[in-house]
């Protein structure tokens, strides 16, 4: 094991937060990891960097996973089994499958991360959330290093949720996540207008699982930063669920408010509308601020640290909540 000392991590984290290590560490293999985790007291695990704001220098011993290896592990007539190990880049892992005619996640494609932190906020995008296809994860139990594996019911998925976010939180490490795709008829998602309308430009008729991941690139580089050009978490906040009764409420005011029904008693409303209506869209506080085209997301034009952004985010979440009494739920894990 190559430990290295008192490292920057800004190419670590998709925000590009210049914050220190004080020991960091490559990981390979599982067994190097159990090793790691039964001797080490004080880790701290980074995956693709993509969900997380670092507020401040790491006092601990950083595990970067950098598993590799993707594996067909069962097939039937109609269905494949795919094992991904966790430090497999996310949008290469979708790729793979795409060229493997292996259907159900097209519509995630380009989503920044590694697989191994897909299910702990239960990734989604245009319709499609990651547990729609999830099977099985395997994972090391920090405390014990012994190994678990976890079914869909265990990882009690929800909207940018899991077990993993909560009770279990920081317990365990994901090591392989085994999804079961589509080799046939494939079950196709392009209810989302944007990917309609991209559909229509291109008039595509009868797409194919590769259509649907071409469009979906092609409307998340027009509307979200590229994390390689401008530091980024991709959203910032989760969209807020009120009841319809505040909706309603809110409607008379606003008449514009877009929503998406979720339930019988509830609405989500998008945050980044509640966002550009307080008037941040496109501001810039030095080197913190918020996207010029799309307010749910906080960017980093260079050197601004953790802590700049932070602030910024709790001054959104202050005027969103005085203009129209909604909290803000932040999505990214602040460290
Ligand atoms: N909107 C605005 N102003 C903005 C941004 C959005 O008015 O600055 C309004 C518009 O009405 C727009 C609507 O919000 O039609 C929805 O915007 P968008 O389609 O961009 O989706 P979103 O609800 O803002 C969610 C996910 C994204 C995901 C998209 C597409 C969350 C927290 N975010 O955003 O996920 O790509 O839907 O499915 O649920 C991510 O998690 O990092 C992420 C980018």
């Amino acid at each position: 094991m190559n430990i290295q000392e008192n490292i920057s991590l800004k190419k670590h984290n998709t925000f590009g937060i210049d914050a220190k290590a004080s020991r960091f560490t490559s990981i390979e293999s599982v067994s190097e990891l159990r090793e790691i985790i039964v001797n080490e007291a004080n880790i701290f695990i980074l995956s693709g960097g993509s969900n997380l704001l670092l507020t401040k220098d790491l006092d601990s011993l950083v595990l970067h996973i950098n598993t590799k290896g993707i594996d067909i592990i069962e097939e039937t007539n109609t269905h494949v089994f795919v094992k991904a190990q966790a430090g497999e880049n996310w949008h290469e892992f979708v790729l793979w499958c795409i060229e493997h005619n292996f259907g159900g996640l097209e519509n995630l494609s380009l989503i920044p991360g590694n697989v191994g932190t897909s299910p702990i906020q239960n990734i989604g995008a245009y319709g499609v959330e990651i547990k729609d296809t999830f099977h099985k994860l395997k994972a090391i139990e920090i405390a014990t290093g012994n190994r678990k594996i976890f079914d869909a019911s265990e990882c009690n998925f929800g909207y940018r949720n899991s077990v993993f976010k909560n009770e279990l939180k920081g317990k365990y490490i994901i090591t392989s996540v085994i999804f079961k795709l589509t080799k046939k008829n494939h079950n196709l998602n392009y209810s989302y207008g944007a990917i309609q309308s991209e559909l229509e430009k291109r008039k595509v008729l009868n797409p194919t699982i590769k259509d649907i991941s071409d469009c979906v690139i092609d409307i998340r580089n027009s509307k979200l930063p590229n994390p390689k050009e401008i530091g980024n978490s991709g959203s910032f906040f989760k969209n807020p669920v009120i009841s319809i009764s505040k909706f309603q409420e809110l409607k008379n005011k606003h008449q514009t408010i877009p929503s998406y029904k979720i339930s019988k008693t509830e609405v989500k409303v998008p945050a980044g509308w509640l966002i550009e209506q307080c008037g941040f869209k496109g501001k810039r506080f030095g080197d913190a601020g918020v996207h010029s085209k799309q307010s749910l997301v906080l960017v980093n034009y260079g050197n601004a640290t953790g802590q700049e952004i932070y602030a910024l985010a709790q001054n959104i979440q202050k005027k969103v909540s005085s203009t129209f009494g909604i909290p803000l739920e932040i999505e990214v894990n602040i460290i």
